[in-house]
């Protein structure tokens, strides 16, 4: 059994969770949006500020609301990669500060295998192997997890992923930052089939498509035309319609990859992990076509969708009980692939 403390700042929440296993004991999440929205997206400097502002109290207020002291805790954790630099070494430095003074084990966490985590922590029963589809601001990937540290990536997006696609559809439709959530609400109340939107295939040499890549700039191409010519012929903008067919036509590309590739590979279950997760298109598609192809099809509560350090501390619980540790020299880095995890301890 392994009680960590997790720190989680590679973008613009700072949490704190204290979490024994897959059992979360506190999670601590001071989002940063309100700050940003000012300036329509992320500003990394502010947001590495920000974090510098809020660790501290966000790590006393996980112990407060776990009820533990320092003597609970095992080890400690936090994402060192991939993520904004300057963020990840706020929380990186804590941890790693901490893990000296307390003379406890310390361990970096990649921010994907976080996401991945997210899972194991509303279904303790899960086991690899399962498929993850795992969708971001950052990312949109097919994962085959084979164990804790193993993954092998078999599909990707090949341009923006799928929430750089919803903020920057958002923006467009001038409904500000983050998009996800304003374009998800917006389209519960419109037409999904108003709109014929491209799928987003991606080409492969020798003729045919990639059957598990994704894309999606040209999808917001696409949308950008079509809000262009419906301002020409319109005096207001069915806002509500084109954020449902966009959602529709990101849902039904997104969950046509993961089922192939589920069934492709011979895997039983679908774990979706990231903050598009949270999206109820996605859920509710994916869900569907999972029922049909009687493939068990996993969504996290919310605020296991969005960043949170509860994640990391559940993929640091599992590492630390395979013995895994990481040296007090490693490093925040901005990019570092899934396969590559086992290089952090
Ligand atoms: O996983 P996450 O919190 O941070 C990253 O690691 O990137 O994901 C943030 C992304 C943002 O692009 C946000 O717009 C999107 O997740 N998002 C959503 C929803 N909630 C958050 N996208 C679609 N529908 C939502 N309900
Ligand atoms: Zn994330």
């Amino acid at each position: 059994m392994a009680c960590v403390l997790a720190i989680e700042t590679s973008c613009d929440e700072t949490a704190v969770a204290i979490v024994n296993n897959r059992v979360c004991c506190s999670s601590v999440v001071a989002s940063q949006i309100l700050v940003h929205r000012q300036y329509g997206g992320v500003v990394p400097e502010v947001a590495s500020r920000s974090h510098v502002e809020t660790i501290n109290e966000a790590i006393a207020q996980a112990f407060v609301e776990a009820q533990l002291n320092w003597g609970a805790i095992d080890a400690i954790a936090a994402t060192c990669a991939p993520g904004l630099v300057g963020a990840l070494l706020v929380g990186l430095t804590a941890a790693k500060t901490l893990a000296m003074v307390k003379q406890k084990p310390f361990l970096g966490v990649h921010h994907l295998e976080g996401h991945i985590y997210a899972s194991y922590l509303s279904q303790p029963e899960l086991e690899p192997p399962f498929l993850c589809l795992l969708v971001s601001g950052g990312h949109t990937s097919l994962i085959y997890v084979k164990d804790c540290g193993r993954y092998e990536i078999l599909g990707e997006t090949r341009d923006d992923a799928a929430g750089e696609a919803f903020d920057k559809v958002a923006r467009l439709l001038k409904l500000g930052y983050p998009g996800g959530p304003a374009i998800d609400k917006l389209a519960s109340s419109g037409n999904p089939k108003a709109y014929a939107l491209p799928e987003g295939k991606v080409s492969v040499p020798g003729g045919g498509y990639h059957p598990y890549d994704s894309s999606f700039s040209g999808l917001k191409t696409a949308v950008l035309r079509l809000v262009q010519k419906l301002e020409q012929e319109t005096s207001e903008l069915p806002v509500r319609d084109v954020a449902a067919s966009f959602q529709e036509s990101v849902a039904r590309s997104l969950t046509k990859r993961a089922i192939a590739c589920a069934l492709d590979y011979g895997l039983n279950t679908i774990a979706v992990g990231g903050g598009v997760a949270a999206n109820s298109g996605l859920r509710q598609h994916l869900q569907n076509a999972g029922a049909q192809h009687n493939l068990r099809v996993l969504f996290p509560p919310l605020k296991y969708c969005t960043d949170n350090a509860a994640m990391i501390g559940c993929a640091a619980s599992d590492h630390f009980n395979r013995g895994h540790t990481s040296p007090l020299t490693l490093s925040a880095q901005s990019r570092l692939s899934l396969t590559e995890v086992m290089q952090l301890y």
